[in-house]
């Protein structure tokens, strides 16, 4: 089964670890609790880095819990199938993470006041770190040469489908008072102004040392280096450990190191194309 992939209502997924089943159970019954906290982002976006503050953040700064817990448990990926299990186990406040575009999620998110934190990332650095992560994780397909992976990329042709898609989908959802959005690049550019404006949505003030603990303990650093954090535990069935780490290289602009000028433009064409509508602008724009 390991690289094959199905459709489901329009969006690619690896046929190890999810199924159609579980996918319309999560959309259409899945009960989303008012204090559920979702850490959500298209797939090599800062998923996991946010997973690792918001888990410091519910400590109060105390890495303990990132310490002796894994990431996957910490914040179940609600769509997979293990993840959906973890999640129906939760014992409340759940702190779950998802990749799933905003049409697949579970609909009771409307009639909950859930917290949904979005992270975006810029897509050609997505782009590049996704291409990376296909050599390793045993669920996705190898990618082939950069230049056909940008096209899989541009046309959706890749797990969770368009970038496009889930970020204008996700975006929608701007100005509803449960849903904050925030970027890696911001992360990266001010990590402990990040985490103070996450906590002031959640709710939850951090003393100045208590923000000092979770940057420190959020850093590209402590995350390599902590094997709770670093998916060196998940087994080799899932990724091939001899050909990289998670934790790659963690920095904006990438992309520079890897796409050509011609496939700069050719990516910028179709961002153009397909973000026009957003009236939105964002940091690599
Ligand atoms: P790179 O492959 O560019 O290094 P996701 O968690 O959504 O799969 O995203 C993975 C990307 O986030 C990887 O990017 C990874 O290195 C980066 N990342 C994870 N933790 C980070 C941190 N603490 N600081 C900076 N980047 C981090």
């Amino acid at each position: 089964m390991a690289c094959e992939y199905f459709t489901h209502k329009g969006v690619l997924f690896p046929c190890l670890v999810y199924s159609p089943k579980e996918l319309s159970y999560v959309e259409n019954e899945f009960q989303v609790r008012d204090d559920d906290i979702f850490n959500i982002a298209y797939p090599k976006s800062g998923t996991n880095w946010m997973l690792e503050i918001l888990s410091l953040i519910r400590c109060d700064g105390d890495p303990g819990w990132v310490r002796s817990v894994l990431n996957w448990e910490r914040a179940p990926l609600v769509e997979s199938q293990l993840g959906l299990e973890a999640a129906l186990k939760y014992p409340p406040p759940r702190l779950l993470s998802s990749h799933l575009p905003v049409q697949l999620f579970p609909k009771f998110l409307q009639r909950s006041k859930a917290k949904i934190i979005y992270t975006l990332r810029c897509p050609k650095d997505v782009l590049v770190s996704l291409y990376h992560f296909s050599k390793l994780l045993c669920l996705f397909k190898d990618p082939g040469s950069l230049d056909s992976f940008l096209e899989d990329f541009l046309s959706g042709n890749v797990v969770y489908s368009s970038w496009f898609d889930h970020v204008t989908g996700w975006m929608g959802l701007k100005g509803n008072e449960n849903f904050f959005s925030i970027t890696y690049e911001e992360l990266q550019e001010d990590l402990r102004g990040s985490v103070r404006r996450i906590c002031h949505f959640l709710g939850k003030e951090l003393s100045e040392e208590q923000v000092a603990t979770v940057v420190e303990n959020a850093s590209f650093q402590s995350m390599k280096g902590n094997k709770m954090s670093n998916y060196s535990q998940l087994s080799d069935e899932y990724m091939d450990h001899q050909n990289g780490e998670f934790l790659r290289k963690g920095i904006c602009g990438d992309w520079r190191n890897h796409l050509s000028e011609a496939q700069s433009q050719r990516f910028d064409t179709v961002y153009r194309e397909r973000m026009q509508g957003l009236g939105m602008t964002f940091p690599w724009d």
